[in-house]
Order: C-alpha cells, then sequence, then structure tokens
C-alpha cells in the first residue's frame, strides 16, 4: 500500500493542463499509479479521485465502485482519457466535497444523468451511462482534467471564504510536517 500527497486548493498544479494517456501499455506505471490512487482515496474516505491531484497531469480518474454501479468491495472503477458526450438538461442541486477541500462542502447543480466514453486500464475503450451520484462523480472528476475546481461553483463571498479556510488549513498542515520533520532529524 502506497499513499500519495493529495494536493490542496490553492495549490497551482490542480490548475494545470492534463495530458491524454493514448496507448494504456506504453505507460508501465498505470497499474500502479491507480493502485496508489485508490489506496490514497479511501484513506482520505473519498468516492473519486484524479490523477492530477496527486500530481500526475495523465488524464484519467477513479470512482469508488459502489457509487460506479459495481460491489461495494470491487476495485474503483477507471477512466482514461474519458469524454463525456451527453448531459441531461434535468439539472439536481445538492452538497459536494473534493479530497482537495477538505472540510468544504458546497451545493453545486451537476446534470442529473451522463453519458461517458473512456478506456479502462485493459486498454479498451467503453461507453456507460450514469445517474444521480455517480453521474455527478463523473461530472466532479471530468472536471479536475479541465483544471476546473469546487470553488469555481461558489459565488465570490463564499470564494474568499473558501480561499481563507484552506490558507489557513495549509500553514497548519505546513506547520505540522516541520514538527515532524525536526523529530526525524533528531
Ligand atoms: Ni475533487
Amino acid at each position: 500500500m502506497a499513499l500519495r500527497r493529495i494536493l490542496k486548493f490553492p495549490d497551482p498544479v490542480l490548475r494545470q493542463p492534463t495530458v491524454a494517456v493514448g496507448d494504456v501499455s506504453a505507460h508501465k506505471d498505470l497499474a500502479k499509479l491507480v493502485a496508489d490512487m485508490t489506496d490514497t482515496m479511501y484513506a482520505s474516505n473519498g468516492a473519486g479521485l484524479a490523477a492530477i491531484q496527486v500530481g500526475d497531469t495523465r488524464r484519467l480518474f477513479i470512482v469508488d465502485a459502489s457509487i460506479a454501479g459495481g460491489a461495494e468491495n470491487d476495485p474503483p472503477r477507471v477512466f482514461i482519457d474519458p469524454e463525456i458526450s451527453y448531459l441531461s438538461p434535468e439539472t439536481e442541486q445538492t452538497e459536494e466535497g473534493c479530497l482537495s477541500f477538505p472540510g468544504i462542502y458546497l451545493d453545486v447543480k451537476r446534470s442529473l444523468k451522463a453519458t461517458i466514453k473512456a478506456t479502462g486500464l485493459d486498454g479498451k475503450r467503453f461507453e456507460l451511462s450514469a445517474e444521480g451520484l455517480f453521474a455527478r462523480a463523473l461530472q466532479h472528476e471530468n472536471d479536475h482534467l479541465t483544471g476546473k475546481l469546487l470553488v469555481d461553483f461558489a459565488g465570490p463571498l463564499k470564494r474568499q471564504m473558501i480561499k481563507r479556510k484552506m490558507e489557513k488549513l495549509n500553514r497548519a498542515e505546513l506547520e505540522g510536517d516541520d514538527l515532524d520533520d525536526a523529530a526525524t532529524a533528531d
């Protein structure tokens, strides 16, 4: 089990352009990346995670199996080079979180249904249609691959509040790290 550090807003890498994977077999480290992302996502009780959130710019994300129509103990579903081909005009507004914004929840309006094409870890292209929470997760994770983040759905006041809260959290985390470093240096 290998955990990767989840980048937190406003880390600029979260806004960086992502790069298409293309031929899966040409990326020998992809299975390891997905395994690490899986461990990292579950260690933080997440339901989805994009590679860019652990600092890898390749276009892929994972979604927890129980949300993605699988059994609870199935591995997460992997979406490589995803393209959303349909979004329903019917929408739903629900509170949404993100592992790059710990403790922050925001009402986000999303399409109720979505169709997505993507490549699996086996290199095969597939298409599926999703509804409700699964459709929401697909839209949220796909946003990560275009640099769009939860904070972008907030109004100007709330946006400032989120920024301040995250900067405070990041400072606290940094100070915690310094303490750890000092402890291990001795
Ligand atoms: Ni997210």
